[in-house]
Formats: structure tokens, sequence, C-alpha cells
């Protein structure tokens, strides 16, 4: 699919609020700051498509994108900001649940995580809720350019030995939306999950 073509199509303040679930939708998801518009930006080749921030929680609202008729990309807000009071905290983590285990169009998640501090329990919760619902899930090790190729290296090996225990469809990649790391597997595995 051709990435560039990709536009805006509405915000909606929670799930219950997304258009209709049809077509096929893949969504980012990640904890605050973890680079996930960032990434959107980057692999469509539209610098203002996703707002992002230095600030975490920027995203507050789901946004949907379109690639082209029937293929969706959605940028969900971040998890386990720590300026969110807990209530919220836990509202929107059931919300995700939710919309993992009941989205029916849904067909691939990504979780973004910073490679300095990848897997938190969060994460991991993100990661077993897609394999319950049978969700083929692509992590990507975020800002990879903040580390030494060698380090870099290592962490991704790292990870990669972890997640064998999720059991899943579980994939691991660097990921640097600064300087294009991973750019292409993302796409690639993108285009499979839209299908053809
Ligand atoms: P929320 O919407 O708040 O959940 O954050 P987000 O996950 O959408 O993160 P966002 O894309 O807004 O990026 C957060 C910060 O990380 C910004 O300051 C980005 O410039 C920075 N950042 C994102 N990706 C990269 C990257 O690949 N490399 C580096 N060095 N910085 C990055
Ligand atoms: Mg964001």
């Amino acid at each position: 699919l051709n990435y560039r073509n990709t536009g805006f199509i509405t915000s909606a303040p929670d799930i219950r609020h997304l258009p209709q679930d049809t077509g096929v939708e893949i969504a980012f998801a990640g904890r605050s700051n973890a680079g996930k518009s960032s990434a959107l930006n980057r692999i469509t080749d539209q610098k203002g498509l996703a707002r992002t921030s230095k600030t975490p929680g920027r995203t507050q609202l789901i946004n949907m994108f379109e690639v082209t008729t029937g293929c969706n990309l959605i940028d969900l807000p971040g998890y386990g900001f720590a300026q969110v009071p807990l209530e919220l905290k836990i509202k929107w983590q059931k919300a995700l649940g939710e919309y993992l285990q009941k989205r029916e169009c849904l067909k691939g998640l990504v979780v973004l995580m910073d490679i300095r501090h990848p897997m938190k329990d969060l994460d991991q919760q993100m990661i077993f809720w897609a394999i319950e619902s049978r969700l083929p899930v692509l992590v990507l090790l975020t800002k990879a350019d903040k580390m030494k190729s060698g380090a870099r290296k290592a962490q991704l090996l790292k990870v990669r030995e972890s997640s064998k225990s999720f059991g899943g469809d579980v994939q691991i990649e660097l990921f640097s939306s600064l300087k294009g790391i991973g750019l292409d597997q993302v796409r690639r595995k993108l285009d499979t999950w839209f299908g053809p």
C-alpha cells in the first residue's frame, strides 16, 4: 500500500464513538511518549498527520486515519501517564481491553515501547489481551537512535528472548522515526495485515 496517501478521518473520545466496525483496522498503542504519533507520521511520510509532543499524554482522543478505502490506522491515547488520576487510568485500561477484545475489524496491534524501557506491566497486559483475541502483535522498540548499534542489537535480542513466553504471534523490531530504522519492516507487516 502507499502509506503516503493516508488522510485523517475522525477523532473519537472513546471506543464507543468510533466509526462502524467495518473494513480493516490496525491500532498503534503504547505508553505515553513512546512515539506512537511520530511513528505514524514517519510511516505515512507526513510530518503533521498525527500530533506529536514532548509532553506525555498529548494524544487524548482516538484518532483514525485512512490509508485507502477500508484500510484504517488508529492512533490510541498513551497509557501509563503518571499525572493522570488513577480512576481515569483504570477506566482507560478497561476501555483498551474492551476494544482489543470486541473490535471485529481490528486485524493487528502495533505496540510501541521506548527501547530504553521496554515491556512494562501495561505493555505486557496489552500483548496478553491481543493474544487472547488471536490478534497478531508487532512490537516496535522505538527511539532506537538513542542507543549505539551494539547495545541496540543486544536489547533487541533480549526482548525477543523474553517475549517467547507470550506464546502468540508477536514480532519484535527496532524502530526510529528520526532515522527511519525499521520503516520497511513495519510497512511490510501492515501490508500483510491489510491483506490483498
Ligand atoms: P502520547 O500521544 O502522549 O501518548 O505520545 P506518543 O506516543 O504519540 O509520542 P510522540 O510521537 O508524541 O513522541 C514523544 C516524544 O518522543 C517527542 O518529543 C518525539 O519527538 C520523540 N520521539 C518520537 N520518536 C522518536 C525517535 O524515533 N527518536 C527520537 N530520538 N525521538 C523520538
Ligand atoms: Mg501521540
